[in-house]
């Protein structure tokens, strides 16, 4: 159980490959296609500190040599919830990495004028008090949305939940961490700060638009 008083880790993928896709992904001439794809490499990468404590079950294999029993993780106990509909340029990539993974998913919208998230969709696997969870939205910006969908995800009875993002902002961090002190945070980046419309400066714009095309 975490001291509400010491919130869970906030840990900032600093290898130079994420970096360095990162500023491209930033460039406002970065193509739409460049945008997904590297968003995909990107995660792959976040993935590999998200998914660090992952329980490993010992199996029973034979060797060229002999036999051992050998780690191996169990795909179906990691659950991966996307937040649509940025989310989903997160979730390939980790599928790939654990493609026995059960995934979910959270529909909310920021409302325009207030900022606040409105829901419109909610389906995720049962048996979640069972399962680690990782939330995945590339942008932690107002942090009302990842509250939020992490709210819905401890209703349905998740205990185990880390969220995994591109870019944070400082108040997204502070809010989450507020709110759920017990969730750690993986993120490429922590920026500046939001601006007045909630985006996270410098940033890199919209990132729903930016993989889709819709601008
Ligand atoms: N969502 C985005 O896509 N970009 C931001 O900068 C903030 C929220």
């Amino acid at each position: 159980m975490t001291d509400p008083a010491t919130p869970a880790a906030v840990t900032i993928v600093d290898h130079p490959l994420v970096q360095h896709k990162l500023t491209i992904m930033r460039k406002r001439e970065t193509s739409t296609a460049g945008f997904r794809r590297l968003l995909r490499e990107i995660s792959q990468f976040l993935a590999y500190e998200a998914t660090r404590g992952l329980p490993l079950t010992l199996t029973r294999i034979e060797t060229p040599l002999c036999e051992m029993d050998a780690p191996m993780i169990e795909g179906k106990k990691l659950v991966l919830v996307s937040i649509l509909r940025a989310g989903n340029g997160l979730l390939d990539g980790i599928l790939e990495l654990v493609p026995g993974a059960r995934v979910g998913f959270v529909g909310l919208y920021r409302d325009p004028e207030t900022l606040k998230p409105v829901q419109y969709y909610y389906k995720v696997p049962d048996e979640l008090e069972d399962r680690m969870v990782i939330v995945v939205d590339p942008m932690l910006a107002t942090g009302n949305s990842s509250v939020a969908a992490v709210d819905l995800l401890k209703a349905s009875g998740a205990r185990n939940i880390r969220f995994m993002c591109l870019l944070a902002a400082p108040e997204g961090i502070k809010r989450m961490q507020e709110a759920h002190p017990d969730v750690p945070i993986v993120t490429a980046a922590v920026d500046d700060h939001l601006n007045d419309h909630g985006y996270i400066v410098p940033g890199l714009g919209d990132a729903g638009d930016r993989m889709f095309g819709t601008k």
